[in-house]
C-alpha cells in the first residue's frame, strides 16, 4: 500500500464552469489534475495534486513512439444530498492493472489512485454538474515516459487523473443509432491488447469508424479478426442482443474489453431473472433471429454512453431494423436503473456505490 502524503497546490486563477446545459463530451476540464510519478528504481511516488495545465515531455517519451498508454473512464455523480458518488471504481482500478500488466507498465495501488481521485473531486466538487443526466468523467491515464527509442517498457511513468463534465451522451436522451458491421478492418485479435484499455486499441477502430460515419452510420459492429464471424464489440461499447427473450452477449475472449456497464448489465439481468447468457455469437446468428422475428433488442453498453440502443444493423446488403428503430423495453429500464444508482436516486443494495 502507497502511503505517501498527496500534496495539494490549489490554482490561483480558477477557469470559467461550462454552460451546463450544452455540455458535449470530454471537452471541458476541471481546474485540477492529479500525477503520481514512476521510476524503476523507486515505484510510484510524488503524488500532486496542481493546477490543470499541459505537462511537459521529451520529444523521445517512449509513449510517443511505441504507444505505452492505458486509461480508464469512470463517472461521478452530485447527489440531491451534495454527496458525491463513485460507481464501482474498484473494478476500474483492477482493469487498469490488468491493462499495465498486458502493456508491460508498472502495477498500480488501486486503493491509493481511487483515495486520490475521491481527493481530486472534493477539490474540483463545484464542477459536478447536476443536471439530471450530466456527470463528471473521470480519466485516469497512464504514459511511458522515459526518453529512448529502444523498443522495451519504460524505465518511467506518469499516472494523471483529469476531470471533466459531461452532459448526457446523447442530448435528446436514449437514441437508437444506425451501426454498420465491419467487414474489412478489425479492432484486436485474441493473443493481443484488446481486452487492455490500451490507447492503440482506440487509434485502431477510428479509420472504420470514420468510414462508418461517411455513409450514415453512427458506429461500427467489430467481427473477429479471424474468421471475421463472431460478434466482439460495437464502437467503443460492449454489445448485447435481446433474442426471443435471452439476454446474450459475446463471452469475455481476451480480444473484447471486461466493460464494468456490461457486468453491471449482467448482474441486474440476472437480478430480474431475465436469461442472459455470455457465449460465442455469430453475425449469421443475429440475422436468422431478425429474419424469425425474435430479435428483440440490441444494444452497446458503456460508461459513456451506459446504455445506447441499436435501431438499425446493416450487414452486407442486409438491413435489418431492429425493435422498429424505438428504445427496447429493457434498455430503457437498465439506462433508468444504472443511472438512478449512479446518481443516487435509488436505492444501491449492491453496494455498488463509493
Ligand atoms: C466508454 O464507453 O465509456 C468508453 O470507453 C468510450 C470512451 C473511450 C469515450
Amino acid at each position: 500500500m502507497m502511503n505517501e502524503e498527496i500534496k495539494v497546490q490549489l490554482t490561483t486563477q480558477p477557469a470559467e464552469k461550462p454552460d451546463s446545459r450544452n455540455l458535449s463530451f470530454g471537452k471541458y476540464f476541471t481546474d485540477h489534475m492529479f500525477i503520481m510519478d514512476y521510476h524503476k528504481d523507486k515505484g510510484w511516488y510524488d503524488p500532486r495534486i496542481v493546477p490543470y495545465a499541459p505537462i511537459v515531455l521529451d520529444p523521445a517519451a517512449m509513449v510517443f513512439h511505441y504507444g505505452q498508454a492505458v486509461f480508464e473512464g469512470m463517472k461521478a455523480y452530485l447527489t440531491e444530498t451534495g454527496k458525491v458518488l463513485l460507481f464501482r471504481p474498484d473494478q476500474n482500478m483492477k482493469r487498469l492493472n490488468r491493462s499495465n500488466d498486458r502493456l508491460g507498465i508498472p502495477e498500480i495501488d488501486g486503493d491509493f489512485v481511487i483515495e486520490a481521485i475521491k481527493k481530486l473531486i472534493e477539490i474540483d466538487k463545484s464542477w459536478i454538474p447536476t443536471e439530471k443526466g450530466n456527470s463528471l468523467y473521470v480519466r485516469p491515464f497512464i504514459i511511458a515516459t522515459e526518453a529512448c527509442l529502444g523498443v522495451r517498457s519504460s524505465y518511467t511513468y506518469q499516472l494523471l487523473v483529469i476531470l471533466s463534465p459531461v452532459g448526457p451522451y446523447y442530448s435528446s436522451g436514449l437514441e437508437p443509432v444506425k451501426i454498420n458491421v465491419e467487414s474489412s478492418y478489425t479492432r484486436a485479435v485474441r493473443g493481443g491488447i484488446g481486452f487492455a484499455k490500451a490507447a492503440g486499441n482506440y487509434a485502431a477502430s477510428i479509420k472504420a469508424q470514420e468510414n462508418a460515419k461517411l455513409e450514415g452510420y453512427s458506429q461500427v459492429l467489430w467481427l473477429d479478426a479471424i474468421e471475421k464471424k463472431y460478434i466482439e464489440e460495437v464502437g467503443s461499447m460492449n454489445i448485447f442482443f435481446k433474442i426471443g427473450g435471452t439476454v446474450i452477449t459475446p463471452a469475455i475472449n481476451g480480444s473484447i474489453l471486461e466493460g464494468v456497464t456490461r457486468s453491471s448489465v449482467i448482474s441486474l439481468l440476472q437480478d430480474w431473472g431475465v436469461p442472459v447468457e455470455e457465449r460465442k455469437l455469430s453475425i449469421e446468428e443475429i440475422y436468422d433471429a431478425y429474419k424469425d422475428g425474435r430479435l428483440e433488442e440490441v444494444f452497446g453498453t458503456g460508461t459513456a454512453a451506459v446504455i445506447s440502443p441499436v435501431g438499425e444493423l446493416h450487414w452486407n446488403e442486409h438491413t435489418m431494423d431492429v425493435n422498429n428503430g424505438k428504445i427496447g423495453e429493457l434498455s430503457q429500464k437498465l439506462y433508468d436503473t444504472i443511472t438512478g444508482l449512479q446518481s443516487g436516486s435509488l436505492p444501491d443494495t449492491r453496494n455498488w456505490t463509493v
